[in-house]
């Protein structure tokens, strides 16, 4: 569980931490995705990208609908006359379609500059998505199938221009709170990712928390491997905290007590706030590479990621993961060496 400097870094951060859009960016001539782009941090992030000039924006949303009034709001809002905006459907809760998206991704785009892997969910009921529970399901194994899937593209794009690209994916301080328990070695022929898609053992409380924690970590294991050595390519990967915002993350959610309330009129951010450290991990550079960023610069993550544990269960985990995308989709597990 979270130790107290794990809660310390947390309610500093959000206390008394700042976020800011990192001046003199400019995005002109770049293409960029972000999932989960119709709402909240995510439309508040495709914004800034649109005010930064940005030639091309992806959103990647479940519904079409709600994706093209996202681009209608981005350009009312912005005022943006140089940016081409498109909506793409992305459910995350089906492998098929994480597929589809990464193959237009791979095949119709002439470049791909940053890919802000956005989308979540927390969900306080248990339900399934493709056999695992879907809190897993979205925020880990379909992200990561996501990002595997667009990495021959980040990489074409670093060689071809001679630039790093980048792979921002938004995690959370919560991923203090992930039961380190959870990620202890499976057995019986089961991986994790099984064992916490059982009904009558799963604890959907820490859930949302614990899928951050599993994002974390495979991240820190995925960023050794996105630039292959010798091939003249540099894909930045880096995993960002928005801070504690106004969303609709909790609509799965009772209303808060009075307490939480007041904890967040103290220190809560507005999505706009938090979009800034999306937009700050697309522009941070190479120093950026492989850390997890909070308040726009990196910081340490929870004590047990960074125990002798923690680095186990990241690097099996991420066996874990590589051996289930091979089961989804061989070519997609064919794009890490
Ligand atoms: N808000 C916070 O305090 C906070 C703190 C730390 C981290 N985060 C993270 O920030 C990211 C954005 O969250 P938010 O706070 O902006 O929440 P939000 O307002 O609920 O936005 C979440 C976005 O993800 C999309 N999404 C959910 N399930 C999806 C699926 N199966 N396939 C594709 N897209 C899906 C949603 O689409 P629909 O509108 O169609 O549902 C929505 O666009 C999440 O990764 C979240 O975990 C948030």
């Amino acid at each position: 569980m979270a130790t107290l400097s794990d809660k310390r870094q947390f309610l500093g951060g959000q206390l008394f931490g700042s976020t800011y859009i990192p001046k003199d960016a400019d995005l002109s001539g770049k293409t960029i995705i972000v999932t989960g782009a119709n709402t909240g941090i995510g439309l508040e992030c495709a914004k800034h990208l649109a005010r930064l000039n940005v030639a091309t924006l992806i959103l990647g949303c479940r519904s079409l609908q709600k994706g093209n009034s996202a681009r209608d709001i981005i350009i009312r809002d912005t005022g943006c006359k140089t940016t081409t905006i498109e909506a793409w459907e992305l459910d995350l809760a089906s492998h098929q379609s994480v597929l589809a998206f990464a193959k237009r991704v791979r095949t119709s785009l002439s470049r791909l500059d940053a890919f802000i892997a956005n989308a979540g969910v927390r969900l306080m009921e248990f339900t399934l998505a493709e056999g695992i529970e879907t809190t897993i399901t979205v925020n880990v194994i379909s992200n990561m199938l996501l990002n595997i899937g667009v990495l021959p593209k980040l990489r074409e794009t670093s060689v071809k221009y001679g630039i790093p690209t980048t792979l921002s994916v938004v995690g959370s301080m919560m991923h203090i709170f992930g039961p380190p328990e959870s990620m202890a070695p499976p057995s019986k022929g089961k991986d994790t990712f099984d064992l916490l898609s059982d009904p009558s053992t799963a604890d959907m409380g820490p859930r949302y928390s614990l899928s951050k924690t599993l994002i974390h970590a495979l991240l820190a294991e995925f960023a050794t491997v996105a630039s292959r050595p010798g091939k003249h390519e540099q894909v930045i990967v880096n995993w960002v905290n928005p801070g504690w915002c106004a969303s609709d993350l909790d609509r799965h959610k009772k209303a808060p007590p009075l307490i939480q309330r007041f904890a967040f009129a103290v220190m809560g951010r507005t999505a706009e706030e938090g979009s800034h450290t999306l937009v700050h991990a697309v522009v941070a550079g190479k120093q950026t590479h492989g850390c997890y960023l909070s308040e726009c610069r990196p910081k340490p993550e929870s004590e047990f990621l960074r125990s002798k544990e923690g680095v186990e269960a990241r690097e099996r985990l991420f066996q874990e993961l590589m051996v289930r995308i091979g089961k989804i989709s061989p070519e997609t597990a064919g794009f890490i060496e």
